[in-house]
């Protein structure tokens, strides 16, 4: 590694979400329109061989942990020989995977002997019909059955609920105690205004995440562990597992905001909520990698001090998350 990677507010840049397809096999209302999403085609989505070029580059420039994202990552062939060359990363410390958990039956074996360092789950709803309504094609049970496979095999999982009004509100408590069985870290996000125009009312913050929770059940606060996301962490006492509130709005994370994004098509973004996006792919296709790591470096110095996005405004982001991972 060269010299560890700072933007212009002393911020330490060392993670990469790289969002290796926009297909997925769920519509989740939160993420996409019920007819899902222009997709990009098969010349536009970067090869592997691409992907790993940006990964190493980056990895070289001080990024110590990456994250594959969609769309759905493990849906996109070839994903599983990809992660192990990007493990072998000499100087990366964390790969982990965002997965809607639809085929872990299948790739929790595999991820678990390739070393993942840990999953992140995305699921809503603990009952099955709610769970086909919210991700509108999805179902419960491989998820379910999926994860409890991880789990067996020691795999370390975050369990992400996107918490919305009217929708998924009343499970708060059963997520929550879901840690009180398993030795998981379930963490509630805050729903975030999306590019269909969805409704701003539909969220709850975190504050009355929190609320909720701990009128139920007393939470202890808990330490902030290095390479960790956005969420502050909690313990229910006694509990094997912990709860994580994430609050990507109303209290904004953006201080110590560590990340970069690289969408399918190689768009390299410092911010979700930024417009200031650099296109990696011409770098890429004429092999210089010279110019590509002084792209990524501007594009770093370019990183805003804070989104402004927030529940007054009705500024959208202009991306679908499954366009960008989230
Ligand atoms: N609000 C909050 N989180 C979202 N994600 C996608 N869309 C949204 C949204 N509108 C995140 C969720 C989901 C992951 C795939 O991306 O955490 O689990
Ligand atoms: Fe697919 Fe994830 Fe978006 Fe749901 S949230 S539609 S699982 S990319």
């Amino acid at each position: 590694m060269e010299q560890p990677l700072y933007d212009r507010y002393q911020r330490k840049i060392n993670y990469l979400r790289l969002s290796v397809t926009d297909r997925c096999n769920f519509r989740c209302v939160y993420c996409m329109p019920a007819e899902g999403i222009d997709q990009c085609n098969h010349q536009q989505i970067l090869s592997y061989e691409t992907f790993y070029s940006i990964a190493e580059t980056a990895v070289a420039l001080g990024i110590e942990k990456i994250r594959l994202t969609g769309g759905e990552p493990l849906i996109r062939k070839g994903i599983l020989p990809f992660m192990q060359r990007l493990n072998d990363l000499d100087g990366l410390k964390q790969l982990v995977v965002t997965t809607n958990g639809f085929n872990l039956l299948q790739t929790a074996k595999p991820l678990c002997d390739l070393g993942i360092h840990y999953l992140n789950v995305s699921l809503d709803s603990l009952k099955a019909d709610r769970f086909a309504r919210i991700t509108r094609i999805g179902t419960l049970k491989p998820v379910w059955d999926g994860l409890i496979l991880a789990d067996s095999l020691a795999i370390p999982l975050k369990v992400n609920m996107v918490v919305m009004r009217g929708i998924n509100d009343d499970e708060i408590a059963d997520f929550a105690a879901l840690t009180l069985k398993y030795n998981w870290s379930v963490r509630f996000i805050e729903y975030m205004p999306n590019a269909d125009g969805s409704k701003h009312e539909r969220g709850l913050s975190a504050d009355e995440i929190y609320q909720r929770i701990n009128s139920l059940y007393p939470l202890e606060k808990i330490s902030h562990r290095q390479l960790a996301g956005p969420a502050t962490n909690y313990r229910i006492k006694g509990a094997k597992g912990t709860i994580g509130i994430i609050s990507a709005l109303s209290c904004s994370f953006c201080s110590s905001c560590n990340r970069l994004r690289v969408s399918s098509t190689g768009i390299l973004r410092n911010c979700l909520f930024s417009d200031q996006e650099t296109d990696l792919k011409p770098y890429l296709d004429n092999n210089d990698l010279t110019g590509l790591k002084e792209a990524i470096i501007a594009n770093v110095d370019q990183k805003p001090e804070h989104h402004t996005v927030s529940w007054d405004k009705s500024e959208l982001p202009k991306l679908h998350m499954s366009k960008i991972g989230g």
